[in-house]
């Protein structure tokens, strides 16, 4: 089941940063089918696993692209995702002791997502437009 749905709304125009953000769309959407009926822990430890590498990757990116605009609120973008990092790493530790998790999270990160990137995203591509604009 596909919980997380690109459309136009999620897109900041950024070609790196769009095709990052549909990678996490579809990597919450693979977590979300681990969870579905034959599955096992380990699909759904190698799924979180993933995004828990590749939201690190991507939140360098845009924390990359932040710092060289010279954006002003980049520190709080910034604890916004070391928020979700640490809820990913405790997830994960949860699951390497034998701990349930379940749909939930992948609802959480869908829904994480969606309003990270309609906020704190879309917040400094405005900047970066206007900073363009000069
Ligand atoms: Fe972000």
């Amino acid at each position: 089941m596909a919980i997380a749905i690109w459309s136009s709304r999620f897109e900041t125009g950024i070609d790196l940063v769009d095709a990052q953000h549909k990678a996490l769309f579809e990597a919450v959407n693979r977590l979300a089918a681990s969870f579905g009926a034959g599955t096992t822990a380990t699909q759904v430890g190698e799924s979180l696993a993933f995004l828990a590498q590749y939201t690190l990757e991507h939140f360098q990116t845009e924390e990359h692209f932040m710092r060289e605009m010279g954006y002003p609120a980049l520190e709080t973008h910034r604890a916004e995702h070391a928020r979700l990092v640490d809820k990913v790493q405790l997830l994960q530790s949860r699951l390497a002791e034998g701990k349930t998790v379940t749909m939930d999270v992948a609802i959480f990160l869908a829904d994480w997502l969606k309003h990270h990137i309609h906020g704190a995203d879309m917040a400094y591509v405005r900047f970066a437009k206007d900073k363009s604009r000069g």
